[in-house]
Formats: structure tokens, sequence, C-alpha cells
């Protein structure tokens, strides 16, 4: 089998670490039983763009056990777990292509040799093994249909559809309700959090945290910063949200203000330049910069390179930029996803149903691929229905059910009073 990872025998630490987050997959659980008894993936090849995480590893077992050949590569160059790549590798046979740190080139060189096994399904965590493949492979090989996990790849996406060069249907997980409702908002809440502490170990309580988005993302980010007793700051483009921000109890204003008050600093925009250097230059001594959206463009690390006489690794995730008037100001993980380069991303529980959602959408595509169009498709709802469903039963949560008359009511326009 052909693959690149950091180190087979890192494998068994993999498998202690990935059994651990099965434990708390109970929805994608039920799915991979159901799928090793029908096997509605047999002979599919699936070409898998993923953070290579403990979750993920669960989630391609999943699609192997339903009948897939799977290839993986890494989403992200920063968020891969050597670990967990040498244990999908060594103990279950699963080619991937990816290792922790790995620079531009080899990162684009994983893609490709996951694009060269010519794979009928793509599933993508920011589009870009599915535009590698509309730029070098669209003449060599058909694809049948793609999943998308992240809103940054659903909004690259949705523009290759509206200009007409999107070659085959994908499914926006991302905009089922049991991802981003949840994924988002509470697991790049926690994690976020999770990672800026590892990488730093500050004290948040009584911090000035500036979270820039309020989007799914930024409200799960303020939510827990406030929560540990931060005093959050939000800035915000669209009025709607920041509206939503001011009467959730935020601070709220612009960038240009927030950088000279701000100790930490966070963006999940999906947006590039959030903090750029006329914003650095406002900062105060010892500010933190921190990003969670998908792609390192959010904060000016080029510009931030540019302004610094100084720059030096002071911890795992920490460079320090020394500006010419003395200031210090801090960069975590050199501005890429901090919750999955300094922590190990969302917890289990939550990617439990993100990824339960990627399985049903394979099955689904399958399925019902030669009757969709080439277009950007979200689930049906009977499965975020279902997905939901599950997870209740698994937490013991019991819910109530609609009476026939309540169903009535609800269906019915004569019935006003
Ligand atoms: P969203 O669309 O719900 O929210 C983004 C918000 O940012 C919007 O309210 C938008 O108005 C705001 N925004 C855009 N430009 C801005 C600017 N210049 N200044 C301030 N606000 C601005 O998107 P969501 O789902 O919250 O995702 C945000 C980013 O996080 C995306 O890149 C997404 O792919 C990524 N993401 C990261 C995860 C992680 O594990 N770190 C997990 C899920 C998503």
């Amino acid at each position: 089998m052909n693959f690149d990872i950091k180190d087979p025998s890192l494998a068994p630490e993999g498998k202690k670490r990935i059994e651990w987050a099965e434990r708390n997959m109970p929805v994608l659980r039920k799915i991979r039983e159901d799928f090793s008894k029908r096997k509605p993936l047999k002979g599919v090849k699936i070409g898998a763009c993923l953070h290579v995480t403990t979750e993920t590893a669960n989630l391609v077992i999943t699609l192997k056990e339903g009948g897939a050949e799977v290839f993986l590569t890494a989403s992200n160059p920063l968020s891969t777990q050597d670990d967990v790549a040498a244990c999908l590798v060594k103990d279950y046979g699963i080619p991937v292509f990816a290792i922790k740190g790995e620079d531009e080139k080899t990162y684009y060189d994983h893609i490709r040799a996951v694009l060269s096994r010519k794979p009928q399904i793509t599933m993508d965590d920011g589009a870009d093994l599915i535009s590698t493949y509309h730029r070098e492979y669209k003449n060599e090989f058909e694809v049948i249909g793609g999943t998308e996990e992240t809103t940054t790849g659903v909004i690259r996406l949705r523009s290759m559809a509206e200009k007409g060069v999107l070659l085959y249907p994908v499914i926006a997980v991302n905009d089922a309700a049991t991802k981003h409702l949840f994924d988002n908002r509470y697991g790049t809440g926690q994690s976020t959090i999770d990672g800026i502490l590892r990488a730093t170990n500050v004290l948040l309580s009584g911090m000035v945290v500036v979270v820039s988005g309020y989007g799914w993302c930024g409200r799960g980010v303020a939510m827990r910063a406030r929560g540990m007793g931060a005093r959050v700051i939000i800035t915000e483009v669209d009025p709607v949200k920041a509206l939503e921000a001011v009467m959730d109890g935020y601070e709220v204003m612009p960038m240009e203000k927030a950088c000279e008050i701000g100790d930490l600093f966070i963006t999940v925009t999906g947006n590039r330049d959030v903090i750029r250097k006329e914003h650095i230059e406002k900062m105060k001594d010892g500010a933190i910069l921190a990003n969670s959206g998908h792609f390192d463009v959010e904060i000016d690390v080029k510009g931030l390179e540019e302004m610094a006489k100084e720059k030096r690794k002071i911890r795992k995730f920490v460079d320090e930029y020394k500006l010419p008037d003395g200031r210090k100001i801090y960069l975590l993980a050199e501005g890429r996803l901090v919750n999955l380069s300094a922590a190990e991303g969302h917890p289990a529980c939550v990617m439990d149903m993100s990824f339960s959602n990627q399985a049903l959408a394979v099955e689904y595509i399958l399925r019902e691929g030669k009757n969709l169009e080439k277009k950007v498709y979200i689930l049906p709802p009977e499965i975020d229905e279902r997905i939901a469903r599950l997870k209740l039963e698994s937490m013991g949560i019991e819910i109530d059910k609609l009476t026939p008359e309540q169903l009535e009511y609800l269906s019915s326009w004569e019935l006003g009073t």
C-alpha cells in the first residue's frame, strides 16, 4: 500500500486515542453497525481531504465498513495527528497521505496522491481536494459527487456553481442543522479556547477578548470566553449579527477601536485581512492573536512579519514578534486554525453528528447522484431529524410526540382559535 505518514511506530498510541473518541460517537457507531451489515458503499472509491484526527479516523473506518475504499489526506498542514495517521495505515489498511507540519508543496502533493487514485466521491473540509480536481484532474476521470464539511468550503463551492464551473453535485454537510448548530458553535467554541489555553496557559478571567465574526463559530467562542470570565468584545460587518451580539450582552465596536483595548484577539469570520497592520500598530504590548477561521488569511501574518524587527518561538505554538518600539505581539499557531493546531480540534461528542451527516451524505449521493444537478445541495431534513433523535437517545433524553390534534392544528389554516 502506498502512503506517506510521519512514523508507523506511532500506531499503538493512535489506536487508543481513536477508541477513546469512538466511545463518544454513538450515532456514528450505529451507522457503522448498519453499514457493516448492508455494505451500501461496496466497491466505491472515496477521496477524503479532512483534518486527520481521531474523529475523522472513526468516519473513514465507518466508510470502509460500508464497503468503500478510502484514501485520506489532510485538509490543513498543521492539523494532522501523526499517531492517528499511523494507526489508520497499519491497523486499518487505509492509505493516508498527511504529516503534521508539512510544507505547502507536500500538502498539495498529498492531495494529488489521493486524486491520482481516481476517487468516485470526494469529501472536503475547505474545498482544496475538489478545487485541485477542477484545476488539474477534470479531464482524467469523472466524479459522481462530493461532500463539504465547512462554511468556507461551501462558500467556495457556491461560487463555483454560480459561475457554472462546478462539475458534479456536492452536499453542503455544513448546512445541516445537526452540523453547524453544534459543531460550529459548541465545537469551535470549546476547542478554540482549548487551543489558546494549551498554547499559552493564560488566565482568561478578566481578559479583554475580541472575537471577530458573530456567526455560528463566533457565537460559540464568545459564549465560552465569557463563561470563563473574560470581558468579550465582538467585531462584525453584518448589522443583523452585530445587533444580535449587542442584545446577547456583548460590547460591539469596529476593529479600529477594539484593537486598542483587546488582550486576546480571535478571528472566526471566514474572511481575509480582518486584523491588519493598521490594527497591530495600535495594539497593547503583549496582545495575543489567534485564528479559528478555516484559512490562515484572517490575520495579516505577512504584515506582522514585515513590521517586526525580531521574532522568536517562545512556546510551542507561540511566536513572539518584537516591534520597533519594543512592544511584543504574540501570534498563535502561525495564524492557522488554533483549535486544530494547538489542541485536538472538536470533541468527539460533537463530531459524532457532523460525521454521521458525512457518512449519510455519501450514501445519499450514491443513491441520488444521477438525479442531481451540478449544484450545491443540502441534505434532506429527515436525515437531520434522524441524527438528532439518535443523539438524544444516546444521551438518554426523551421528548414529547405531537398528538393527532396538534398535528392537525399545525397543518391547517382554518383553525384560528
Ligand atoms: P458564519 O458565516 O456563520 O459567520 C461568519 C461571520 O463573520 C459572519 O457573521 C460575517 O458577517 C462575519 N464577518 C465577515 N467578515 C468580517 C470582518 N471583516 N469582520 C468581522 N466580521 C466579519 O461562518 P461560521 O460557520 O461561523 O464559520 C466561520 C469560519 O470558521 C469559516 O472559515 C469556517 O470554515 C470556519 N470553521 C472553523 C472551524 C474550526 O474547527 N476552527 C469549525 C467550523 C467552521
